[in-house]
């Protein structure tokens, strides 16, 4: 049964003994929710707030949203499970392809060629969710044979995976997918870098152990000591306002070397003093150039 609104914005039933989430509920969540992770919630997501913090509720035997909400004030630990359970992850491997497609044909010969000439190569999937993103990257790096990715095994290659959300960063890093999440993948990388486990596909370790998956608030502290090639920022940046993407942007533009390349979501743009150095090279693609002042 979906949650009823009423004109007012109360949203309620059928939650834990009809909990209703009246439009003051909705405006401390969103307070803590923007406070925390710069995650826009506008009003009109009152139904999905309500339906994702009833379970909340249920868990911990409350009555009411406000009592929740204060629980949530007062308590760090639920207050990153509150706003974990109000992200969105959906994602699946090989999406938005004409990235990976540009990433092939633009971007891989060159770190290659950085990689054998003895250059450290850094990649970053932030807001990776459960990895199907980070993984599709490592296996257009690794391409259609064992030989053909010695460059990025035996170099100093390293791919992070980050997000928010323990839970998919814990999904990111065990590797395992049911099998019809795989089907984008194409064949000639299923052979090579899925193993099956079970009636599931696992990456194999040589992809694998290419990424280190982490929990990070992207408007925290980034542990990044030298600068990347590469960053994916796809389809998180929708969740933030135009000061939290500025800013977030900004900081991609100086973390990324002159010549490194920043791929975003379909329906984003590049806003603030970071797009004066991210020059367009395709579909929501850029390429650093020049330095940020
Ligand atoms: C819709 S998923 C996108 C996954 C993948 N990049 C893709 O395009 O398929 C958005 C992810 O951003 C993460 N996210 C949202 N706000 C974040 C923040 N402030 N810091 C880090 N990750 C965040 C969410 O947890 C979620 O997993």
């Amino acid at each position: 049964m979906t949650p009823a609104v009423s004109p007012v914005g109360t949203v309620s039933g059928p939650g834990p003994e009809e909990a209703r989430l009246d439009p003051r509920d909705f405006a401390r969540v969103a307070a803590i929710v923007d406070r925390e992770a710069r995650i826009a919630l506008q009003p009109t997501k009152a139904t999905l707030v309500f339906s994702r913090l009833s379970r909340r509720l249920r868990e911990h035997g409350l009555a009411s949203f406000g009592q929740y909400i204060s629980l949530v004030e007062s308590d760090a630990v639920e207050r990153a499970a509150m706003v974990e359970a109000l992200t969105t992850n959906h994602t699946h491997f090989f999406r938005e392809g004409h990235h990976f497609d540009h990433f092939k044909q633009n971007v891989l010969g060159e770190l290659q060629a950085r990689a054998r000439a003895g250059h450290a190569v850094r990649l970053w999937s932030a807001g990776c969710s459960s990895g199907e993103e980070v993984y599709s990257l490592v296996m257009c790096m690794l391409g259609t044979s064992r030989p053909e990715a010695r460059w990025a095994t035996d170099g100093d290659v390293k791919v992070l995976a980050t997000d928010l959300s323990s839970r998919v960063v814990a999904a990111a890093r065990r590797a395992v997918y049911p099998e019809n999440t795989v089907k984008p993948i194409p064949d000639e990388y299923r052979r090579l870098w899925l193993r099956e486990e079970g009636a599931d596909f696992a990456v194999v370790d040589q992809a694998r152990e290419l990424v280190t998956a982490r929990e990070l608030n992207l408007f925290g502290e980034w542990p990044m000591r030298q600068q990347y090639d590469v960053i994916f920022c796809r389809n998180v940046m929708i969740y933030f306002d135009d000061n939290a993407t500025s800013e977030l942007i900004a900081r991609f533009a100086r973390l990324l070397r002159p010549g490194g390349y920043l791929y975003i979501g379909h329906s984003e743009r590049l806003i603030g003093p970071g797009a004066d150095v991210l020059i367009n090279c395709g579909q929501t693609i850029f390429r650093k150039e020049g330095a940020l002042q």
